[in-house]
């Protein structure tokens, strides 16, 4: 399984938790990592150059720091920009017809905030809708998330725990994932 991640952190050299995460990925030489940031500083997103990626993986992961219980801009216009009509879905938008999609975040808030009652009112699960959605309407199959909770508090030793549960999750094959 060919798997790609995109990670998408304003400010990945300052990060501890995403760059943790994207850190333990080099020692997995076959799943292509990128920072969205990086390559688009202007925010100007190369979409034919960007589809033609997304055809080689079966695979695809979205990283991301939980902003706004949301995504960080530029990802957001990612998909705005490169999730076509006629391509991505709609008459003839077929192209992404199978792929699988895992989001990938790291929050500041514990997990015990995120739930009915808690301080953030609802699950991580059902803050991403939005996004599960969108991939779900672009035929793909969406996978259980990966967290990190409580990511300014953690120390170095829980980020490189969170590193290698991220990597094996990533890794999982969707029978494994979805139970
Ligand atoms: C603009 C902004 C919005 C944020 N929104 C949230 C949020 O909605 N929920 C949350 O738990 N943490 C939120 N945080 C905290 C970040 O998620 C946290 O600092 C980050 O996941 C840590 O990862 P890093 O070390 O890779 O930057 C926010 C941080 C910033 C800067």
């Amino acid at each position: 399984m060919k798997i790609m991640v995109i990670v998408a952190h304003p400010n990945l050299k300052g990060s501890r938790a995403n760059q943790a995460l994207a850190h333990e990925l080099n020692n997995y030489p076959d799943i292509y990592v990128r920072d969205l940031y990086q390559e688009y500083p202007n925010w100007e997103i190369d979409v034919e150059r960007e589809q033609r990626t997304l055809l080689l993986f079966d695979r695809i992961v979205f990283q991301f720091p939980f902003y706004w219980y949301s995504c960080p801009p530029l990802l957001k216009k990612w998909f705005d920009d490169v999730l076509t009509y006629g391509w991505a879905f709609g008459p003839g938008g077929d192209h992404l017809k199978g792929k699988q999609y895992i989001i990938a975040t790291t929050t500041g808030g514990p997990e015990n905030g995120y739930r009915s009652g808690g301080s953030n009112w609802f699950t991580i699960s059902e803050l991403l809708r939005p996004i599960q959605t969108t991939l779900t309407r672009c035929n793909g199959t969406y996978l259980p998330a990966f967290v990190t909770y409580n990511a300014d508090q953690a120390t170095d030793d829980y980020l490189l725990q969170e590193a290698k549960k991220y990597v094996d999750h990533i890794q999982a094959p969707e029978r494994v994932l979805v139970h």
